[in-house]
């Protein structure tokens, strides 16, 4: 992994901090901020000019570049002034720390362009210089002379609490994105157990890892049914966090950490059977939620679980027509092995709805194909059972610019989910619907008066369209900055 890691606060103006190039905005009506102004003032009026000619537009993540003698002066369009907001801010952090990786500057200064003096302001401009610096290189070892990478900003103005806090939530997305971006043969369940460790340590955390034998007796036939056709030692992975008193509720996290989905038994077909490596991004939204956890230690509690295997076509694996018997004592006729994550899913909600009195649960997961089609690669689906948590969820997908939009979860389709031989089965009626029975197969696994939000990550867990301080290619880590927000970190 590569990204920025040195972002420093200062109240110095910009030409007289040493970097190798400096840069500051301007907006479409060609107005310059007091930073803009002394700079342009010291390269001759050359921004103005430009301006005035119509060469420069100042529109939003527009860049131009003027060679000084002062160095490149980097110059970043910001749109219209009364349009500017925090994503817009997130934006122009991603193009300035891309158009500084192109250029090889490894040292940038900056204003806070047109950032408030506000914390949410200065949060948005880390996270969108640190996560536009994102690049994931580990494997390029012919190329090794080609790459480069930003190493330090310095930010002169702005909040520096909200830098620091930017910092560390753009800190666990680029975790997140390491994890779904590392091959099925490196980020294995073992892998995340010991992540989980790593990160615990840290974060003052309890992290207890259950492997197959002992979830098996635990009564995980959910895990232990998918887990049964590989050899890559699957695991159960627990987390939790006391940053306040054990008498209140903890929120809970649940994630899905499929780290290859081949479909099992009902295999999937070949072309792109690859990108299955990211099934486990549910896990990896989880773990980088937890990263930021352990920087903040919030006064909140929280738990974690992480339900984590393979899905293969070993000679012991699961069959359709197989019947498991969840964590919960529920049966499920398992009619696709290629619906597994329900599966793993189902022993993970019903152990934390046991064994916690969780204030909520969220769990994430890169369910069904069906979100894809449905929302394509712009919105993660969201389900949930109760409608205060649910407009929580809308409000921070607002804050942090990662758009949700909520499926009904009405019984009709609960109903698509009842077996004529168990409890329940692992699919819907055939090309209706995917995502929403998925869904309402998860339900059956939250307690009722658990207040519960279900997150379809399929879509949005990687293959976007390039956004500014989003990756070329690969994981995105999309939803661990809303899902902070959403807890009050
Ligand atoms: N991991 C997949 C979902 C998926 C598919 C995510 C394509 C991203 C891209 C999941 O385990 C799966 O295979 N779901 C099936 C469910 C079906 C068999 C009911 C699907 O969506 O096809
Ligand atoms: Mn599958
Ligand atoms: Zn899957």
């Amino acid at each position: 992994m590569a990204h920025l890691s040195k972002l420093i606060h200062t109240t110095d103006l910009l030409d007289s901090i040493k970097s190798d190039a400096i840069s500051i905005g301007i907006y479409e009506d060609g107005s310059l901020t007091k930073n803009g102004k002394a700079i342009n003032a010291l390269i001759d009026n050359q921004i103005m000019n430009a301006h005035d000619r119509g060469d420069i537009k100042g529109k939003h993540c527009e860049t131009n570049i003027f060679y000084s003698n002062y160095g490149p002066v980097i110059v970043i369009g910001l749109g219209k002034e009364k349009e500017f907001e925090t994503e817009c801010l997130r934006k122009v952090g991603g193009t300035l720390a891309k158009k500084a990786i192109a250029k090889k500057y490894g040292h940038v200064v900056c204003e806070n362009f047109g950032g408030k003096g506000t914390a949410d302001y200065g949060q948005a401009l880390a996270e969108g210089l640190i996560m536009g610096s994102y690049q994931f290189n580990d494997y390029m070892t012919k190329k090794k002379d080609e790459l480069f990478e930003l190493n330090k900003v310095t930010v002169s103005g702005g909040s520096k609490v909200g830098l620091d806090k930017g910092s560390i939530t753009a800190n666990g997305v680029c975790f997140a994105r390491d994890l779904g971006n590392h091959p099925g043969n490196v980020s294995t369940p073992t892998r995340l157990a010991n992540d989980a460790k790593k990160i615990g340590r840290r974060g003052k955390m309890k992290v207890s890892v259950f492997d197959r034998e002992k979830f098996t007796e635990l009564g995980m036939g959910g895990l232990a049914g998918v887990a049964a056709g590989t050899d890559e030692p699957p695991k159960f992975i627990l987390m939790e966090y006391w940053g306040t008193k054990k008498s209140i509720k903890p929120k809970v996290l649940v994630g899905k950490g499929l780290t290859f989905d081949s479909g099992g038994i009902s295999i999937k077909p070949a072309a792109k059977m690859d990108e299955m490596k990211f099934d486990m991004c549910g896990s990896a939204v989880v773990l980088g939620c937890m990263h930021a956890i352990a920087a903040i230690k919030p006064k909140i509690n929280v738990v974690a679980a992480i339900a984590s295997t393979e899905n293969m076509s070993g000679a012991k694996a699961y069959k359709p027509g197989d019947i498991l018997t969840a964590y919960n004592g529920k049966t499920i006729e398992v009619l696709n092995t290629d619906a597994e994550g329900r599966l793993i899913l189902a022993d993970a909600l019903s152990y934390v709805s046991k064994h916690y009195d969780p204030a909520f649960i969220f769990d994430f997961a890169t369910l069904t194909g069906a979100v894809l089609v449905a929302l394509g690669h712009v919105a993660t689906g969201i389900m949930g059972t109760d409608v205060k948590l649910v407009e929580r969820v809308k409000k921070s997908s607002v804050n942090t610019g990662e758009k949700v939009w909520e499926f009904p979860l009405w019984e009709e389709y609960c109903e698509q989910v009842q077996s004529k031989i168990a409890d329940v089965k692992n699919i819907g009626t055939p090309m209706q619907a995917g995502t929403i029975a998925a869904g309402a197969f998860l339900k059956e696994f939250v307690d009722e008066d658990i207040p519960w939000c279900h997150f379809d990550i399929a879509g949005t867990a990687w293959g976007e369209k390039e956004k500014p301080y989003g990756p070329k290619v690969g994981a995105t880590g999309n939803i661990v900055r809303l899902v902070l927000d959403a807890m009050g970190v």
